[in-house]
């Protein structure tokens, strides 16, 4: 059959006329085969997926009612746009009550979101043009920088390493990349580290931005879901309004992936330029939606709560993983444990395995021990283990990880 005119007609940004036709598969794909060809292969084995990166639960019941209460009122039915008043104002008490980020004017400096990915996708309209620089950390959640280069944008990667804390070090930009930077896009709690940022260094990053004229987006999607100490803005950052805007969500924090709904809070000029291209591009979250997430940010002991569960999960994996020779520690935040990979395996104490990377030993786990995890081969050679896996409740839960720590007892990890 004849190849369809369409094929000729794509975009170059993404493959022109050889879009589709790529032969690479990508890590996520990769990660969902091997999955399901476990599961093929050993029909009743218990695979246990360690590689989600959304919670596990529902939204809590109280959420989920005052969504159906919000449904049914007439007046929430039409095109939000870009929002009333009612999570504008929640955003602003929530900032200031969880973060101790006063001030905030929720006319001018809050604007939702149908997601944070759905503003990191927005933002790049309102400040990318051919040949501008933005510098993303790695690894990390690679949206702006994606929809940066289709408007032209280059991505200069800040590699987040255990020697620094996972923090990017902003003096290793070199001066040809700092002369075109526009935007520096970070992300606290961090995934796939589960670094937590501190003062010092957003003080640090408020003096660089100055500096260098350079606009920061902290994408906060995880802010909230700590360990120990305080939820920290970077809006708390002395100056910080001047420089940039927060992203904050619901998804991971109140159990709402599946709800798109967020929100855009800070510099005005900032708030309001992405508000001019959301605008352009949606036409608003469902008022429902947006109520339910406003009643949420007034209960933030939902998100205490979810943290505890993913803490007291953690404190399991990590025994786990330590037991198996990992050099596993308990992350700051995020529900992510992000381990250094091993080079190597003996099992049994007589069969030797080399894994060449991070992706090796992943598919290994899978399909050998059916645990499944994300491999990151871009700042040096880690795994994600999420613990935000399915348990039936917390003896179900002890029962997992206790599994866990069996199914690798057999290995002696090379490093
Ligand atoms: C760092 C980071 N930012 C943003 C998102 C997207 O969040 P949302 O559901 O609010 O679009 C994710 C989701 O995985 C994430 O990990």
């Amino acid at each position: 059959m004849s190849e369809s005119y369409i094929q000729s007609l794509f975009a170059d940004r993404i493959g022109g006329s050889q879009y589709g036709k790529s032969q690479n598969i990508y890590k996520f794909e990769k990660i969902k085969r091997a999955k399901r060809a476990a599961m093929a292969m050993n029909p009743g084995a218990e695979i246990i997926d360690l590689g989600v990166g959304e919670p596990d639960e529902m939204a809590f019941p109280e959420v989920v009612s005052k969504l159906c209460e919000e449904a049914a009122k007439p007046e929430n039915r039409g095109y939000s746009d870009n929002g009333d008043t009612v999570l504008k104002e929640a955003a602003a008490r929530y900032l200031d009550s969880i973060f101790g980020v006063s001030g905030i004017n929720p006319e001018t400096e809050v604007i939702h979101s149908i997601g944070s990915k759905a503003a990191l996708s927005i933002l790049p309209a309102a400040l990318i043009n051919p040949g501008d620089f933005v510098l993303m950390t790695v690894p990390g959640y690679p949206v702006f920088g994606t929809h940066s280069r289709y408007y032209g944008g280059l991505v200069y990667n800040l590699k987040l390493t255990a020697e620094n804390n996972f923090l990017p070090d902003l003096d290793a930009v070199p001066g040809e990349v700092l002369r075109k930077a526009k935007v520096l896009v970070l992300n606290y709690p961090n995934n796939p580290t589960g670094a937590a940022a501190t003062p010092e260094f957003f003080a640090r990053v408020v003096e660089f931005a100055k500096k260098n004229n350079i606009i920061v987006i902290h994408d906060a999607a995880y802010a909230g879901l700590i360990f120990e100490g305080k939820p920290l803005s970077f809006l708390a950052t002395p100056g910080a309004k001047d420089v940039g805007i927060e992203l904050h969500s619901v998804s991971k924090s109140y159990n709402m992936t599946g709800w798109r709904c967020g929100f855009v809070t800070g510099n005005p000029l900032l708030v309001k330029a992405y508000g001019d291209v959301k605008d352009n591009s949606d036409s608003g979250q469902f008022l429902a939606i947006q109520h339910a997430s406003a009643y949420c940010l007034d209960h933030p002991d939902i998100t205490r709560k979810i943290s505890a569960k993913y803490s007291r999960r953690m404190d399991g994996l990590v025994k786990a993983l330590r037991a198996a020779g990992f050099d596993a520690k308990k992350p700051k935040g995020s529900f992510f444990l992000y381990v250094k990979a091993p080079k190597a395996a003996l099992v049994n104490g007589s069969k030797h395995i080399e894994f060449g990377n991070a992706e090796d030993i992943s598919q290994w786990l899978i399909t050998e021990k059916f645990l499944s995890t994300v491999p990151w081969d871009d700042a040096g050679s880690a795994l994600r283990f999420s613990v935000t896996f399915a348990a039936k409740n917390v003896e179900d839960e002890s029962r997992i990880l206790d599994e866990i720590g069996k199914r690798l007892s057999s290995v002696k990890f090379e490093f």
